[in-house]
């Protein structure tokens, strides 16, 4: 899970004549956070709200929540007493929560929290400004929870993005699957794409305004359009479109589902050349019982299957994962078999995680909780296994030179850039800032656990070695 404050980096046109009020948005978990919350510094700046990364300057704090795990959850109500601290300094602050959190514990936040002004739902972004405004003439805190998707969420929202180079987009809402472990039903709610034209238009804008890769952002991305009536796309078809709009250069998505990765899409990613060597695929767990149990739908080896074909189709495929461990009634035997998986398809990464009881799921009911140290324990030994296989995978690209699109200075050392190849590996290089948003070819140097470092390739630059170079 990531913590991360957006800052400043891409100005929007402002109202006229709205002053200047000083925003930070936390934001916990996925990129549907992430990409929710570039939107709502969107929309707020149409209000005269500009981001700080400091919350101690902040006239607004937003804390965008995620309930995916307990631990979430634990993090986000000690965020809550530091900015509580905060306030009592600066009673002005306005403070507001949304996200899976507010969607799924309502009006609990403001009785546990009365010093929260805003309490917002996942289903609430496009209103943002409206609520904020509420709150700054109201006497009392704000709540709104909506559980239906508002028309303004489908449609177009002003985004302002972290990167310049590379962009989330959202492509639906919410999701139609209901494993046993998973909060995400009931904190977004069912399934709703985004129309097509009005995600196209956001690429658009996007390539216009020098954006060279896109990520479509959904829990379920390639189940998109299964929820129009009439049936009249697919995810297969969002990709072909995508493909055609100029200046953007990759694509990539995130997250499939196994049971909804149809041979259409696997052909519509090995035929068009935008579209990344890349996959995340969750499995969650190597046992057919438990997979079961999580109503997931496939077997262990119908997942094997599917990578195989997906992998024969494209080449160089790099692949990640999501992994639970621990989750109920899960037997050693069992465990092991979801050591296997990662021992035979050899992921590049894996997103492991310890089983944890969310409320409102079908899990905890279940017999057979396994306790805390068996689990931390599986976790500890598939992680070390991981660790090599990462290692391994990441060691072959030493000596090689790829494209790389060159996202911004490097965090650790900020005399290099850093960037990504098509199969989503960070590297980071020396070279000019000039180059940052180009793709350009680097040759890997050597290869860590977590990214790889290279060297520019000058020499090549006039050579299209490199396809998009
Ligand atoms: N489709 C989603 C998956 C959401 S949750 C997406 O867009 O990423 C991300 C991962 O968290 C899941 O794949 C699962 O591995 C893990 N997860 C979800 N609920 C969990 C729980 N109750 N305990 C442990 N891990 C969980
Ligand atoms: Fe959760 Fe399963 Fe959907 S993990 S987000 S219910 S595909």
């Amino acid at each position: 899970m990531t913590t991360k404050t957006i800052s400043p980096s891409q100005p929007l046109p402002q109202e006229e004549g709205a002053s200047t009020k000083k925003l930070s948005i936390i934001t916990y978990g996925c990129q549907m956070n992430v990409y929710d919350s570039e939107r709502m510094a969107g929309v707020l700046r149409q209000g005269g709200y500009e981001l700080t990364p400091d919350a101690g300057q902040a006239d607004l704090v937003l804390m965008n929540t995620c309930s995916i795990r307990e631990k979430a959850e634990q993090k986000f109500y000690s965020e809550l007493g530091r900015l509580r601290r905060l306030k009592q300094q600066r009673p002005g602050m306005m403070i507001g929560v949304c996200g899976c959190i507010a969607q799924r514990a309502r009006g609990e936040i403001l009785e546990r929290a009365p010093y929260v002004d805003l309490v917002f739902g996942t289903l609430n972004v496009s209103r943002v400004l409206d609520l904020v405004q509420q709150v700054e003439t109201a006497s009392e805190p704000v709540l709104e929870i909506t559980d239906k998707v508002l028309d303004g969420d489908l449609g177009a929202l002003p985004v302002q993005r972290d990167s310049r180079v590379t962009a989330f987009v959202s492509v639906m809402h919410g999701c139609n699957k209901r494993c046993s472990f998973c909060v995400v039903p009931n904190t977004r709610g069912p399934q709703v794409s985004r129309p097509m034209p009005i995600i196209l238009d956001e690429i658009r804008g996007l390539a216009d305004a020098g954006y060279r890769e896109v990520t479509l952002v959904g829990q379920n991305v390639n189940a998109y359009g299964s929820d129009f009536r009439p049936h009249r796309s697919d995810f297969a078809a969002l990709l072909e479109a995508v493909q055609e709009v100029a200046g953007i250069e990759r694509i990539r998505f995130v997250t499939s589902h196994p049971l909804d990765f149809t041979q259409r899409l696997i052909d519509a990613m090995a035929g068009l050349d935008k579209v990344c060597e890349f996959l995340h695929l969750p499995f969650q767990a190597g046992a057919d019982r438990i997979l079961k149990l999580m109503r997931r739908g496939y077997t262990a080896e119908g997942y094997r299957d599917l990578i195989a074909r997906i992998r024969e189709a494209v080449p160089n495929l790099a692949l990640s994962t999501d992994v639970i461990v621990g989750f109920p009634g899960e037997t050693e035997e069992e465990f092991l078999e979801t050591r296997r998986m990662l021992e035979l398809v050899r992921f590049d990464a894996i997103y492991l995680f310890n089983y944890s009881e969310r409320p409102g799921t079908v899990a905890p009911g279940l017999p057979d909780q396994v306790p805390l140290a068996d689990k931390k324990r599986r976790f500890d030994g598939l992680l070390n296994m991981q660790k090599r296989i990462s290692l391994a995978a990441n060691l072959a690209y030493e000596g090689g030179t790829y494209e790389v699109l060159v996202e911004g200075p490097s965090k650790k050392d900020s005399a290099k850039l850093t960037g990504r190849t098509r199969t989503n590996k960070i590297i980071n290089f020396p070279a000019d800032p000039s180059c940052i948003g180009q793709l350009v070819p680097v040759r890997v140097t050597q290869a860590g656990l977590y990214a790889l470092s290279g060297e520019r390739e000058s020499s090549r630059v006039e050579m299209p070695v490199i396809a998009g170079v």
